[in-house]
Order: C-alpha cells, then structure tokens, then sequence
C-alpha cells in the first residue's frame, strides 16, 4: 500500500515539476542549471563508485543498533554490509548532487545526520578537503566500517559521532557553532524532522543550504516538508521528489518550487 501510494505521488511529480524555462527567480535559474542540472565530472567521482561496489560485493554482517523509525525491529539483528550498502546509501546521482553544490559552495562546515557506511559523507567530504565534516550515526558498528571507508579514500576532515540524533546533535551544533550545509538524513518521521530543523536554526545564515531526504517518504514526512517551506527562516526551496532543498537567502521572494531532476 506503502509502495503504491509512493508511486502515485512520483508519477503527480513528473507530471507537475517544471524545467528551467519556468524559474523566473534568477538565483533559482543558476542554482537549477549550473548545479542541479551540471553533468560536470569530478574525479573522486570515480573512486567513491569503486567503495560503493566494493560495499554491495561485501557479505561480512555487522550487528545493527537502529534509533530510527525501524528500531522496534531491527535492533541487535544482523544484517549484511551489502544490504545496508544497498538500501541505506543515497543512488550515486545525489551524493553527486552534494558534491557539485558544496564545490560550488565552498561550504566549510558540514552536519550530516545519518552516516550509515559513509558513501553520502564521501561525496560531501571530497568536494571540499578544508571542510570540517561532521557526520552522526547511531549505529556503532555501522560507524565504524564508515571510518574504515573514510580511511579507504584518506578522507581525513571526517568527525563521526556516534549515538542518537536526539542527543549528539544540539552538542554537535555547540561545538561547530555555524552551519553552511546540512543532510538530514536519518529518523525520517514528522517531529524529529522538524525538530532538527528548529534547532539547527540558530546556527544556520543567508547562505546555508539545509537538504532533506524522502520528503515524500511517508504523510508524517511531507507534513514536516510543508511546516519547513513555511517558516518565515526559509526563502526558496526546491522539492526534486527525493530530496528537498531549502535557502535562507535574503532579498529572495519566498517560493517554493517543484523542479524535474
Ligand atoms: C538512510 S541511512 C543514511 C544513508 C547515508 N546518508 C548515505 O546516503 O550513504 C540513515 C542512518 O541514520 C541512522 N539513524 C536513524 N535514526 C537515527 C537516530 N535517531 N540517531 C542516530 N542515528 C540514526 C541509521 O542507523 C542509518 O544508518
């Protein structure tokens, strides 16, 4: 039922998202062509796509500890590196996404929540090796194959902190003081949502970019997606289905777009 409804709500996307020549906000139109729509390689490109084989090849199990909507049911089982590689990682098209906006960027203080192996983190701690990536995960042992795919790549401007959302995050903040960009990634239901959104508003600024996944995973999800685009914080923000970007960019008239990608 689940499934079905997704599908229905994919097929009004393609149906209602708009291409470029739609966008009459001129920093949309850039954002949209020079970004989104950028095919520009990047060579990291090609090693995080040999971890992220080399992860679905992986048959090792680990012992999952799982804080997020799952918990009732997964937690203490063990499940395979190649199935978490498989159903946790974001598809190589977004983590390149990531990539192109913080080279673009050159945001320097990064927060992902939801580490899971550490292929999103890649992509975000390769665009820019000056950044100071801070990526969160629940999961110990999930965390520490991550590290060993960090260390991999010499990915050395990766801090993962490991334990709930809910209490390593708002230390997290504390500790970074100001946030350019932000994967929230994990724990994908209506109040943690949004209440890691409210409490990353104190340290976000007119250039930050906050990224959420699965805005449309469930209706607690796109309540949350819909309280977001409406706080008066929030200037534009872009739904490509999958994800959903927000901006805090002042000057900009507040709207809200549905964009093809
Ligand atoms: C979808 S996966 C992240 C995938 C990763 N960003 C990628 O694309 O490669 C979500 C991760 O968040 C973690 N997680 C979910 N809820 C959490 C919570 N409340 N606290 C800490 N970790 C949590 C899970 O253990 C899982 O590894």
């Amino acid at each position: 039922m689940h499934l079905i409804k997704l599908i229905f709500k994919y097929l009004r996307y393609l149906i209602v998202a708009k291409t470029r020549y739609s966008i009459h906000s001129p920093f949309v139109f850039k954002f949209y062509s020079d970004i989104i729509l950028s095919d520009k390689h990047f060579y990291p490109f090609d090693s995080i796509a040999k971890v992220r084989q080399a992860l679905l090849k992986n048959q090792d199990e680990i012992t999952i500890t799982d804080f997020g909507a799952g918990s009732m049911f997964n937690n203490g089982k063990k499940k395979k590196i190649s199935t978490i590689a498989k159903n946790a990682a974001k598809p190589e098209k977004f983590g390149k996404l990531f990539f192109r906006i913080i080279e673009e960027t050159q945001a320097q203080n990064i927060v992902e929540l939801g580490t899971s192996l550490g292929l999103s983190t890649s992509y975000l701690a390769s665009a820019n090796k000056n950044a100071n990536v801070q990526t969160l995960e629940g999961c110990p042992e999930t965390a520490k194959m991550a590290q060993k795919v960090f260390n991999s790549q010499q990915l050395h401007n990766i801090k993962i902190t490991v334990g709930n959302f809910d209490d390593t995050f708002p230390s997290v903040l504390e500790k970074i003081g100001r946030i350019d960009f932000l994967f929230i990634d994990g724990n994908h239901q209506y109040e943690p949502t949004l209440r890691y959104f409210q409490q990353s508003l104190p340290y976000i600024h007119e250039n930050t970019i906050i990224i959420f996944d699965d805005i449309h995973w469930s209706d607690g999800m796109e309540k949350a997606w819909k309280e977001i685009k409406e706080n008066v914080n929030v200037s534009v923000s872009i739904d490509l289905f999958f994800v959903g970007l927000v901006f805090f960019k002042k000057g900009q008239v507040k709207e809200h777009f549905i964009l093809k990608y």
